[in-house]
């Protein structure tokens, strides 16, 4: 097939050193690893005599989609009529996260959950489990039996919610070390510490995922920041002596480099700049912005800065309203449409690809199709539909190809997917 790969963030449409395209392409697999990628006729060249041939032509080999921010106990949220975030989650999403706390529950919506991932060409996560360590033992052992890279959490929670959905500081605080001691590095897994938001948890439990910061410094940290105009009116009033709402996490020393922050759309120039300072990242969430109507990601105003955020991008289940990275994108640039601003298809790729290895600080092993990585790809069909394959007749480039993919793809266009070298989505037999 063809192979496309980016190696930094293209500037514009037309930078072609942003990325590396091969119309006639190919990839060696062994063991789960990419061994040698490039030109056909090159990598034919290194495979043994005996290498099985896959002929993907005339279909797009990319490296598998990544999804920065999605809540696994969500599978049935999705889809609920509400009308800001703070409604949602009341009359929702807490009653069903609830749910978690049996053991089956949790393991029959993990089994979906990951069918749903890679059906969608989704090969990485960052995942909320709920509150209920069980939740979290549920989808690291789907995680492990798909060997798929995922990083995910135990929710922290101590306040503000259902009876059934609250732990206390001590309990988030042991529960979370006893997922992190029973999977981080167990196959491809990697916990995340994850205090749910300021809402939903006391200055006691913020000082409790504080600690587990401090004695993990490694591990992800994962928490949502100015979605909505009441959810930040009401965390001002729960930590009035913050500065803004960014400074709550900071006073509990949750900013950096590994620090995923979902949604951040409503940030003041300080909370930019703090943003920026420590590297933290801004997860967009497109799909659950405007299904809840939390408002428009400033993504190029962030990007352009002289102190610029990192962003990542992400579905945010079940406030988002698809599984598919290609939708996700395709309302990301609507959102930029109606900020005036312009995301060009390669800068689409680049995020779904390598920009979100990099903000997850895992671009050594995902995201690329460098040799040494892992065989995480998706094959894709811009003819997967009657009416994308009409319009694929007058497709002419490669941009034109992936901007099409994005507008009308979904998990129809997603032909195969592998995970660590082995077909977990196939159309052949
Ligand atoms: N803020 C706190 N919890 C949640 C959640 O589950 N979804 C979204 N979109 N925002 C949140
Ligand atoms: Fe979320």
């Amino acid at each position: 097939g063809r192979t496309l790969t980016f190696r930094r963030r293209p500037l514009s449409m037309d930078d072609t050193q942003a990325y590396a395209y091969e119309t006639d392409g190919a990839l060696l697999l062994r063991d789960g690893l990419i061994v040698a990628s490039g030109a056909y006729n090159a990598v034919r060249e290194q495979a043994p005599e005996d290498a099985v041939e896959i002929d993907h032509r005339p279909h797009l080999i990319l490296p598998g989609f990544i999804d920065t921010h999605v809540h696994f106990p969500q599978m049935q949220v999705i889809g609920s009529y509400a009308a800001n975030l703070l409604e949602w989650l009341n009359t929702y999403t807490f009653p069903e996260e609830c749910r978690f706390v049996e053991t089956a529950h949790a393991q029959r919506i993990a089994v979906h959950f990951f069918d749903e991932m890679i059906r969608h060409g989704t090969t990485t996560a960052v995942a909320y489990c709920s509150v209920h360590k069980t939740s979290a033992d549920a989808f690291f052992a789907e995680a492990m039996k798909r060997d798929m890279r995922m990083v995910a959490g135990k929710v922290m929670m101590d306040r503000n919610a259902p009876q059934g959905l609250l732990d206390t500081p001590e309990m988030g605080y042991d529960e979370t070390r006893a997922v992190i001691a029973q999977w981080h590095g167990k196959g491809r897994n990697h916990v995340a510490i994850t205090p749910r938001f300021a809402i939903t948890s006391t200055p006691e439990q913020m000082s409790a995922a504080q600690a587990l910061a401090a004695e993990f410094p490694d591990l992800h940290i994962q928490t949502h920041l100015s979605e909505n105009r009441d959810e930040i009116d009401y965390t001002l009033s729960l930590y009035p002596d913050a500065a803004d709402y960014t400074d709550v996490y900071a006073n509990y020393g949750l900013m950096g480099p590994k620090s995923l922050f979902g949604h951040a759309i409503h940030l003041s120039e300080r909370e930019r700049d703090a943003m920026s300072e420590t590297g933290s990242i801004a997860v967009h969430c497109p799909t659950s912005n405007l299904f809840l109507g939390s408002g428009l990601f400033p993504l190029k105003e962030l990007a352009r800065r002289e102190k610029p955020v990192r962003i990542s991008v992400a579905s945010d289940i079940g406030g988002g309203s698809s599984y598919s990275m290609l939708r996700t994108m395709d309302e990301a640039y609507k959102i930029q449409q109606l900020l005036g601003e312009r995301l060009n298809p390669f800068d689409s790729y680049y995020y779904l690809t390598l920009g979100n290895a990099k903000a997850l600080s895992l671009s050594e092993r995902i995201g690329t199709l460098e040799p040494g990585t892992d065989a995480d790809l998706i094959v894709l069909d811009m003819a997967a539909t009657p009416a994308m394959a009409l319009k694929a007749e007058v497709v002419t480039s490669l941009s034109d190809e992936l901007f099409l993919l994005q507008t009308m793809g979904d998990d129809r266009a997603v032909v195969e997917t592998y995970v660590a070298g082995r077909a977990a989505k196939t159309k052949l037999a």
